[in-house]
């Protein structure tokens, strides 16, 4: 899969795309990650990307030349299957979204920042606008960099343990089970004995039991 952000704010984006899983994914060849500087998409000696609002409100707003021009040079290297914009207005991102992203094969991610973006790149070029949650960020460049790594680490191969991203929180409306390492007692604080039985359907079902209990006592939403 290729991920294409497009920022005005690039060294926002380096650390969290390039360490841990999400480095390992780009190495490994299973996601391609760019991230555009739109500065380098201006057209004028003082490299503008924002400018003052029409009709005089306070804050600026990121110009839409920019933006097109970096966008219709990528359309025109491969086809695209989302155009998102991050924005707090957007569709709240969950997990069922980050599935159906990770199922795509080339989109692009438009962060906003400043008062707003010119609001005719919304109209013609964003297929859908996410948010992560609701409270206002500086720019969507944080907001990019969590839909990129929910995406990513659901990519075949990404996660060592297949079985891992199946079994995390949120997968089947669940939150996720507590989990336990050695040692088995520290200070008198003892993980649950089924745990170490090595009896596997019991285990199971301990699992699914906490699961329930959890979800119902913390997120009780979730089970509708
Ligand atoms: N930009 C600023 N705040 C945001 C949010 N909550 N979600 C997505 N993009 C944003």
């Amino acid at each position: 899969m290729r991920i294409d952000i497009l920022t005005v704010m690039p060294e926002m984006l380096e650390s969290p795309l390039n360490c841990s899983i999400l480095k390992r994914a780009q190495d490994k060849g299973l996601a391609e990650i760019h991230v555009h500087n739109l500065r380098d998409y201006t057209t004028d000696k003082h490299r503008k990307v924002d400018d003052y609002p029409f009709g005089g409100e306070a804050g600026m707003v990121m110009k839409i030349q920019p933006v097109d021009a970096c966008i219709s040079k990528l359309k025109a290297e491969r086809n695209y299957d989302e155009v998102i914009f991050m924005t707090p207005d957007g569709k709240t991102f969950d997990q069922q979204m980050a599935n159906s992203l990770s199922l795509l094969e080339n989109i692009i991610i438009l962060c906003g920042h400043y008062k707003g973006i010119d609001y005719r790149i919304r109209e013609q070029f964003v297929t859908k606008e996410i948010s992560i949650g609701d409270y206002v960020l500086t720019g969507g460049e944080l907001p990019a960099a969590c839909v990129t790594d929910a995406i990513v680490r659901l990519l075949p191969g990404v996660i060592g343990d297949e079985q891992s991203a199946l079994s995390d929180s949120f997968q089947d409306n669940l939150l996720a089970p507590p989990v336990y390492t050695r040692p088995a007692d520290y200070k008198g604080w003892k993980v649950p004995e089924v745990l170490l039985s090595g009896h596997e359907a019991k285990i199971a079902q301990w699992r699914l039991d906490q699961a329930m209990e959890r979800t119902r006592r913390l997120r009780p939403d979730l089970l509708g």
